[in-house]
């Protein structure tokens, strides 16, 4: 059979930064320490003015269609997957398309287009779509154009305001694939959820701490999932696990929450019981309280092995580099933290022999719906990764004062729409120029 996965990706940051530590902490009366430590974040990107989902994901798939030198026929879809949709009828896809065309010979109409839902998972549901297209072979040769585009903001003063970001993820599917081969391996945990609400607003209704507890349950439903088609799973059979990352410290907990997982029944949990004097209980992550109650004297016992922080250290930590300097992009955020992994094993000075190993790929979008699969990395994929960008885009965002991102905020407030100045000069790109008359380029 032959393979089908991701070929290419392009990533495209917001061009504004806000200092969390620096500038927003000691503004809010905290700890610099809860973002650095806690969340485990640094930095958050934010849009320009002239910047929204449409212009960051029409920017990331033309730096992806101009470096593989791909050209609209050879595209057959474009989904594109978002929760800061502005419009309820026509998709985000259309709008992108509408950029491109502006700039290319051909055009797209042949393409089917469409918007997946579905908070964050949904950039990794647009992903097996593609991959059921082209398996179903209905793609006639085409390759499936992928956008996971957010604006991540959150009302001022919600607890969520510290996790923001903004950026697009465009990936290209198709046969014979150049960085990942998608497994047919999948496992699903879903469950209907209040965790996360946009119903007819622009700012969630979040609440934070269910979130959490609702992360946790559905990811591991998912991972039981998972293991009924693909067997057990043994943690040194794992590259690297990239997890749907909204704040770095997330997955700390999932990491841990997955380990325990996996070694469950296993010498592991029989040596660590011999040291707590007792088996851990059957968790229950629906709620804190009954997981306190469960397990947590066995997971912090567990959090302390040296066999633990080892697998943590190289299994999920270097999926977190981006995330950290970026906060949440939602629906591109897990391929935010594969695209750090893979960096991290560039780094590593890793070729040829990194070829057939494992990733395994936690996806979770409230509402609420976990996906774990995996995937195999294929020939080309330190050419791919090497060929991003996206450190000269963060070493160039514009560093925003306090006060000017009270203004970004509200200029990203559909119900403000204030008129403010941009922090920086669009130079080549897709622009936003008002509604109406949307996404012009400079
Ligand atoms: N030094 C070190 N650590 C500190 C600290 C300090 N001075 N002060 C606080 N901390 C730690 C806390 O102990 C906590 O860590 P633990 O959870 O490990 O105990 C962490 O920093 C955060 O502190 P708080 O819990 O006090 O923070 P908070 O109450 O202000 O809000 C939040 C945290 C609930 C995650 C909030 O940011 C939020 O609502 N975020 C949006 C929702 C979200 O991201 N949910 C995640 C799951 S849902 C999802 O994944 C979908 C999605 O993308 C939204």
């Amino acid at each position: 059979m032959t393979a089908v996965g991701i070929d290419a990706i392009e990533i495209r940051t917001g061009k504004l930064q806000l200092d969390l530590p620096n500038t927003f902490a000691p503004r809010k009366g905290e700890d610099p320490e809860k973002y650095t430590k806690g969340l485990g974040l640094e930095t958050s990107s934010f849009p320009d003015v002239y910047e929204d989902i449409v212009t960051m994901g029409a920017n990331a798939a033309k730096r992806l269609l101009d470096r593989k030198g791909i050209e609209p026929d050879e595209i057959g879809r474009i989904d594109v997957a978002t929760e800061s949709a502005f419009d309820h009828s026509k998709p985000v896809s259309t709008y992108i398309a509408g950029c491109l065309e502006q700039v290319y010979d051909g055009d797209f109409r042949h393409a089917n287009k469409g918007e997946r839902k579905f908070a964050c998972v949904s950039g990794t549901q647009a992903i097996d779509d593609a991959y059921n297209w082209i398996r179903a072979g209905r793609n006639r040769g085409r390759a499936a154009l992928v956008i996971a585009t957010d604006t991540a903001l959150y009302e001022r003063g919600d607890p969520g305001e510290a996790t923001q970001g903004a950026g697009a993820v465009a990936m290209l599917v198709t046969e014979d694939p150049s960085i990942v081969e998608l497994s047919t391996d999948q496992g699903y945990g879903s469950m209907d959820e209040t965790d996360f609400l946009k119903p007819n607003q622009q700012f969630p209704s979040v609440d934070g701490k269910r979130s959490m507890q609702v992360y946790l349950a559905r990811m591991r439903e998912a991972l039981e999932d998972y293991e009924s088609v693909a067997g057990a799973v043994e943690p040194d059979t794992v590259a690297y696990a990239p997890f749907h990352t909204p704040f770095p410290g997330m997955v700390r907990k999932a990491g841990l929450f997955a380990y325990r997982h996996i070694t469950r029944n296993t010498p592991v949990e029989d040596e660590l019981a011999d040291a707590i004097g007792r088996q851990p209980r059957e968790a229950d992550y629906e709620s804190r309280e009954a997981y306190e109650e469960a397990i947590s004297e066995y997971m912090d016992a567990l959090k302390g092995t040296d066999r633990y922080q080892g697998w943590y250290a190289d299994t999920i930590e270097p999926t977190l580099e981006l995330s950290r300097v970026v906060g949440n992009w939602y629906t591109g955020s897990v391929h935010l933290a594969r695209a750090s992994a893979l960096r991290h094993a560039v780094e590593r000075g890793l070729d040829e022999e990194f070829v057939g190993e494992r990733l395994l790929v936690g996806s979770y979008g409230s509402g609420a719906q976990a996906e774990i699969h995996s995937e195999t990395v294929q020939p080309g994929w330190r050419e791919e990764i090497e060929a991003l960008d996206v450190d000269e885009q963060l070493a160039s965002r514009y560093d925003l004062s306090f006060e000017e991102y009270t203004q970004v905020h509200e200029v990203h407030d559909y119900d403000k729409s204030v008129d403010v100045e941009a922090f920086t000069a669009p130079d080549g790109e897709f622009v936003f120029t008002g509604w109406g008359r949307m996404n012009e380029r400079t």
